[in-house]
């Protein structure tokens, strides 16, 4: 075991806070990184203060993270010392059941190790994130970074890209149709470019008009408030697709009702309280309401090869580790632009 300083809530109330701990020495099949940049996901602030339930403390969040490999086991083949790797929201999976053996480790029906708050089979303790100083993780979640891609900002490619671009591929979405993403945040922006570089025409809808000039930069073809009933009636039963990414209790068959004939809206946001969907809105259209989390290894490597080739990252705020609480705060009210990356750098010593 060796010693790690980070970043950990001690209870749904408390702030983050310096925390050290340790993790295990890397076995014959592990990569040990030095965490360089980690990005600020919404699910970060949800697990930290337990609002989805089942939080383990104390709990160190982070699973968007990029650094360098400080050593290798004996037995790892893909990567060496020296080498920058990414590391996302799993770090191990049963390897056996249908959906790993599909590449679906997502959807692991053991239950894959998640980067922080699972069970940790080597320690018998729980995992620890990003939001710290270095991560032991087997070789196979481990991601490659495409040269030339700027560090910092492909970090929350690992969570925030993987979960847009997943969907947005299983769905099939391509040139000429027409796209809906709701919520310009972390996984919105990044939602809305890789569903421009797919050829889609792709529609914002918001509760920040303010957003708007940055939406079409990012690829928007056209901005809606959500609260404007008129605007969103404009739309009614011409969407093929709408990805809705929204952290926070909202009206979701005001957007179903956007969606032409077998349309399909997928969450990706995971809202606290559940949501009431009217049957009448689905039944009228044919209309699909689904979900999605994340995305296989395989395709997680996929993802940053496309980004790579279509110049895509995230826009960043790169904040100290001691401003993740007001990076918190902020990602609450919708103040990111887009999203928050911690500079490790900056974690004070154990
Ligand atoms: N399924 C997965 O695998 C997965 C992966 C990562 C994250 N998530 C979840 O996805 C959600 C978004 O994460 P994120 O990191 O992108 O969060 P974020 O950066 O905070 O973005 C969320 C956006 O939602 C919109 N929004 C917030 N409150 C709203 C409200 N009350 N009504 C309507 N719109 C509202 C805002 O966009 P506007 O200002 O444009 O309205 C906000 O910027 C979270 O619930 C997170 O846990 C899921
Ligand atoms: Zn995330
Ligand atoms: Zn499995």
């Amino acid at each position: 075991m060796f010693r790690c300083h980070g970043y950990a809530a001690a209870s749904p109330k408390a702030p983050l806070a310096p925390f050290s701990f340790e993790r295990r020495e890397p076995g014959p099949n592990d990569i040990q990184i030095e965490i360089l940049y980690c990005g600020v996901c919404h699910s970060d602030l949800h697990r930290a203060r337990n609002e989805w339930g089942g939080t383990i403390y104390p709990c160190v969040p982070g699973h968007e993270m990029v650094g360098r490999i400080t050593a290798v086991g004996s037995a790892v083949t893909k990567f060496k010392v020296g080498d920058t790797a990414g590391v996302g929201v799993m770090v191990d999976s049963c390897q056996r059941c249908e959906n790993c053996k599909d590449g679906l480790q997502q959807f692991c029906e053991v239950g894959q190790t998640e980067t922080y708050n699972s069970p940790d089979k080597h320690t018998g303790g729980h995992t620890y994130g990003g939001y710290s100083s270095h991560i032991v993780v087997d070789e196979t979640f481990v991601l490659r970074i495409p040269e030339g891609m700027d560090l910092a900002a492909v970090a929350p490619l690992l969570c925030a890209g993987i979960t847009t671009y997943s969907p947005l591929r299983h769905w099939k979405v391509g040139p000429g149709q027409k796209v809906g993403v709701v919520g310009l945040g972390g996984l919105g922006h990044l939602g809305v470019k890789i569903a421009a570089a797919l050829g889609a025409n792709v529609v914002l809808f918001t509760t920040s008009l303010g957003k708007s000039d940055d939406a079409k930069r990012l690829g928007v073809k056209e901005v809606v408030l959500s609260t404007d009933a008129d605007a969103m009636a404009r739309h009614a039963n011409s969407f093929d697709f709408i990805l809705d990414t929204v952290s926070a209790n909202h009206d979701i068959n005001g957007l179903l009702q956007l969606l032409r004939r077998d349309g399909t809206l997928t969450q990706v946001g995971v809202p606290v309280e559940p949501q009431a969907i009217h049957a009448g809105t689905l039944v009228g259209k044919r209309r699909n309401y689904a979900g999605s989390t994340i995305g296989g290894v395989a395709e997680t490597q996929e993802m940053l090869e496309f980004c790579a080739r279509h110049g895509i990252v995230s826009d960043i705020e790169l904040i100290a580790i001691h401003q993740v609480n007001d990076a918190f705060e902020r990602m609450l009210r919708s103040d990111v632009k887009y999203r928050f990356v911690i500079d490790m750098a900056t974690l004070p010593a154990a």
